[in-house]
Formats: C-alpha cells, sequence, structure tokens
C-alpha cells in the first residue's frame, strides 16, 4: 500500500493544522509550539466507522426525534456530578487533563471504585502504571466492591476488542499519550497518533453507549502532544488546576456538551484520597491575616457558583528606580493598568514602586468583578492603611476610575452574607432593592475616589 508521506505540523496548544511550519501559532499566538507530525496514512482498517452506527443516515425534523432523557450515572460526589451537567451521562467522552501529579488518576479511580459500588460495569485501562502499583493506590482509597476490573494496557485495538467484548458502561484511559494504534504511523504521544487513538474511542464508545474519561497531560512543552488538540473532539473537557505542592485542588470544566461549562469543584488531597470541599469559600479564607494592610476580600463568580477569595497587594519603594509588577492568579496586563488608574485617578505615584498581586488558593481569575477589590488593596497596601476584616469588595473598574456594574450582585452579596460579613463595597449602578440581604450594609460607589473615602 502506498502511504501519504506529506507532513503536516500542528500547533500542541491549540491544534491548529498547517502545512508549513511556523515559528509562532498564527491562531493561539503561541510562541514555538509548531510540531511535526506525518499525516496518517490513508484507508482505515478496523474500528467502527461512524455510519456503522448510524445506519445510513436520513434527515428528520425535530419533532420526530425521541429523546427520552438518559439516566446519569453518579460519580459518588457530588461536586464533580455537578460540574458534569449532574452526573456522568451515558456514551459520553470526558477528557480529564492538567499537569503530572496533580491527581488525574487519583480522581478518576476513585470516580470508577464508586460507580463500581453502585452498580456499573468498570474497566480502568492504565498505560502507565503497573498492576501493582494500581494496587497499592487503590488501597489507599479504601475498599472496592462491584464489577471493576483493572488492565495495563497501551495496545488500543486491544482495548478496542476488548470493548466490543466486554461492554463495560464506564471505561478510563490513562492516559491517552500512551496509547498506540498502528493505523498512525507515528510513536505514541505524537498528535497524530492521540488524535486516531481518541478518534477510534470515540467510534467505539458511541456505538456501544460506553461512556469513557480520557486521561491527557498538559504539556507546555516537550514533545509529548498537549489534550488541547483533544477538545474539540469529546464532550466534556475537564481540568485541574491548582499548586501541587499545596493540597487542594481545583477541578475546572471547560466545556460541556450536555451542561452549563465554567463549573468548579475544589477537593483536598488527602492521603486517603482526594476528598471534595463543599464550602470553598470558608476554605479559600481561611488563614487570611488579621489587621494586614494590602489584604481586600472579593467575590468571583465560577460558573454559577460565587466564591469568596482574598485578594493580596504589596507595594515597596524600587531599589531600581523602575518598578517591577508581578501577578499572581490575576491577569498582568489587568494589575498594570489598574496601577495606571490609580496613578492617575488618586494622584499617587506608583511609577518607582514594585507591586505585587496575588489571589490566595491558587486560582487563577479573570472575572471583572476583581478589579476594585484590587485597586482597593493597592491602596491599602500603598498607604498602610487596613481595610476591616468584615468588607467584602466587588466592582469592575474602567479607565476614568468608575466603578461599573457586574452581573450577579446579588449571588455575590448573598455569599458574603452567609460567611459572616457585614458591609459591602459595590458598584452604585448595581445597588437595588432585592440587594439587601440579611442586614447587610451596602455602600455603593461610582467611582475609586469615593471607594478609598469610604474606607
Ligand atoms: P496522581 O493521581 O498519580 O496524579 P496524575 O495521575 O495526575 O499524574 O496523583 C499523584 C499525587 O497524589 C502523588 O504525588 C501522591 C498524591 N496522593 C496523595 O496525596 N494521596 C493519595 O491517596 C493518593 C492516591 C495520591
Ligand atoms: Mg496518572
Amino acid at each position: 500500500m502506498k502511504q501519504d508521506k506529506k507532513t503536516i505540523f500542528f500547533c500542541k496548544e491549540c491544534g491548529y493544522e498547517s502545512s508549513k511550519w511556523s515559528g509562532f501559532c498564527p491562531v493561539c499566538k503561541a510562541p514555538n509550539s509548531f510540531v511535526e507530525a506525518p499525516s496518517a496514512p490513508s484507508g482505515r482498517k478496523g474500528g467502527l466507522s461512524p455510519a456503522s452506527f448510524a445506519d445510513r443516515a436520513v434527515p428528520v425534523r425535530l419533532e420526530d426525534i425521541t429523546a427520552e432523557q438518559a439516566e446519569r450515572y453518579h460519580t459518588g460526589s457530588a461536586e464533580l456530578d455537578r460540574v458534569l451537567g449532574g452526573g456522568l451521562l451515558p456514551g459520553s467522552l470526558v477528557l480529564t487533563g492538567g499537569d503530572p501529579g496533580i491527581g488525574k488518576s487519583t480522581l478518576l479511580l476513585q470516580v470508577c471504585r464508586n460507580l463500581a459500588h453502585s452498580g456499573q460495569k468498570v474497566l480502568y485501562v492504565s498505560g502507565e502504571e503497573s498492576l501493582k502499583q494500581l494496587k497499592l493506590r487503590a488501597d489507599r482509597l479504601g475498599k472496592f466492591d462491584g464489577d471493576i476490573s483493572f488492565l495495563c494496557e497501551t495496545d488500543l485495538d486491544r482495548i478496542l476488542s476488548l470493548m466490543q467484548e466486554e461492554k463495560p458502561q464506564v471505561i478510563v484511559i490513562d492516559s491517552i499519550q500512551t496509547m498506540y494504534t498502528p493505523q498512525a504511523a507515528s510513536a505514541p504521544g505524537s498528535v497524530t497518533q492521540v488524535r486516531e487513538c481518541t478518534n477510534l474511542i470515540l467510534n467505539t464508545a458511541k456505538g456501544l453507549n460506553i461512556s469513557v474519561f480520557i486521561v491527557g497531560h498538559v504539556t507546555k512543552d516537550g514533545t509529548v502532544a498537549g489534550p488541547k488538540i483533544l477538545e474539540h473532539m469529546v464532550d466534556t473537557v475537564l481540568y485541574f488546576e491548582g499548586d501541587r505542592h499545596a493540597s487542594y485542588r481545583i477541578l475546572r470544566g471547560v466545556k460541556n456538551r450536555f451542561g452549563a461549562s465554567g463549573e468548579i469543584a475544589v477537593f483536598e488531597m488527602r492521603s486517603e484520597g482526594l476528598k471534595e470541599i463543599p464550602n470553598p469559600s470558608a476554605y479559600m479564607l481561611s488563614g487570611r491575616p488579621e489587621n494586614a494592610s494590602g489584604s481586600v476580600i472579593s467575590c468571583v463568580m465560577e460558573g454559577t457558583r460565587p466564591l469568596l477569595l482574598e485578594v493580596q497587594a504589596l507595594i515597596t519603594r524600587s531599589n531600581y528606580g523602575q518598578g517591577r509588577r508581578t501577578a499572581t492568579g490575576a491577569d498582568y496586563n489587568r494589575v498594570a493598568l489598574l496601577l495606571a488608574v490609580l496613578e492617575k485617578r488618586l494622584s499617587v505615584t506608583l511609577s518607582d514602586c514594585d507591586a505585587f498581586v496575588n489571589i490566595t488558593g491558587g486560582l487563577r481569575v479573570n472575572d471583572p468583578a476583581l478589579d476594585l477589590a484590587m485597586v482597593l488593596a493597592l491602596y491599602s497596601s500603598f498607604r498602610n492603611v487596613t481595610v476591616p476584616d468584615d468588607v467584602m469588595v466587588f466592582g469592575e473598574v474602567g479607565l476614568a476610575g468608575e466603578v461599573r456594574s457586574v452581573p450577579l450582585a446579588k449571588e455575590r452579596v448573598q455569599e458574603a452574607a452567609r460567611l459572616g460579613f457585614t458591609t459591602c463595597v459595590l458598584p452604585k449602578s448595581s445597588l437595588s432593592a432585592e440587594l439587601n440581604a440579611r442586614g447587610m450594609k451596602l455602600i455603593g460607589v461610582a467611582n475609586i475616589e469615593e471607594a478609598v473615602l469610604v474606607l
């Protein structure tokens, strides 16, 4: 058989395909992200083609489609169920990404244990660990019962035929970068292999109504293909975030065809596995300093959930004329912009100061509602005055120093009231009668001058 030898290039960050190599990706602008991959030989052998489970498609009208709501499997974690959109849908493909060592295998093993316990037939395929290692991990998590079996295999054809013979209801592929199919002519972990393997799994799983969890390592560099290229192929994408060295982990739903995306679940890594944290706001605020300048509490929306967190800022005189700016957890450019607004509108000189902004808890936040808290934290550190402990602050700050309204003010105020805050500083335009929750003192501000006066 003559093989097509044409070389194609992929951006390993966003999956953009090109016939020419380029120093940076024209779509996601990532530098040096192009990797070479020989195109897969044309003509598939084996596997179920999409047509074989849809027997010759004909167009139908919407009213003729009967779609009974399939019963979802419950993963045993209410938080994970919420991120998945109310449980795991039979036949759906879930990609779980994250840095190595963050806890993907642990989470999925726990999910398998719970699913098997509630009566599902589960197959856990590991291409990374031996059966002995799996056993050691499983022993830490507790007792396993029900119909669950383990397989150490990297040959995808063997896994696909097992899926057809055994017909498990749920299967875990850990990880996709270790899987190999002879149908793609490159090494395991390459873009072509990862895409081809996912495609074959997808076709077989959809045909047999098997739910699949695919583990993918996120790699910023190196030769292994990142899971970004798979995002468009799967139904749901979950990413594990958080500091590997701290104990909490945040699981974020980045894409969900069967539920809201952007939901998060917070877990804590214990010696006996991951434990969900049902009240993350309280968790995020634990250990905050008392009466310290530069610390302000704000509220961001993560999906449908309000989350309180602490914004910390530190301003010090720079030793080198030109001040440095550092942002951890917040957008760097946003911090630079807010510093400029602060300098212009409040007539303070910051250009010769070093400024550091940190969102505690290891979260990465993009919610503009955090602006006002960052401004107040910076100002508080600069003037060395403290913001009272029971004050929560939110609002977007514009270039003119105006404080603009943000969506879901009521949810934010309610969350603050629930955690014992007594005062809220918020955009004047967000004030409304329905906000008056449980004796909370609401202070509406129109611009940052008013905000600093209030404090
Ligand atoms: P793991 O699930 O192997 O990460 P990944 O599959 O994403 O690479 O998690 C590995 C880390 O978690 C490892 O450093 C050990 C730690 N861990 C615990 O702290 N408690 C536990 O019960 C388990 C199983 C792992
Ligand atoms: Mg693992």
